[in-house]
């Protein structure tokens, strides 16, 4: 299983600090949808490091953005239903 699910309708918008260092949650298993918590165990998946660019960085949780770690609208039209299906 090397598929990231949708982990999340809807963007989260994270503080984050200019210039520190982030994961990128790339499988959709974390409990947040956005950030790394370990949860990609046995997924073959990896977290993405991404160097914060604003001190409010709005990411993806649907796992469908062409812009990751960034939220680029791909979640649109997804319903509570989609959440844990492959993204
Ligand atoms: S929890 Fe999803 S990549 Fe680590």
């Amino acid at each position: 299983m090397n598929k990231p699910i949708i982990g999340g309708i809807l963007p989260a918008k994270l503080e984050t600090v200019v210039g520190q260092k982030y994961f990128y949650c790339t499988c959709g298993h974390s409990k947040d949808g956005a950030l790394c918590d370990g949860s990609h165990k046995g997924t073959g998946l990896s977290p993405m490091p991404f160097t914060a660019l604003r001190e409010r960085t709005v990411m993806c949780t649907c796992k469908r953005t062409k812009e990751a770690p960034y939220c680029s609208g791909a979640h649109r039209g997804l319903t509570e239903d989609d959440i844990g299906k492959p993204a």
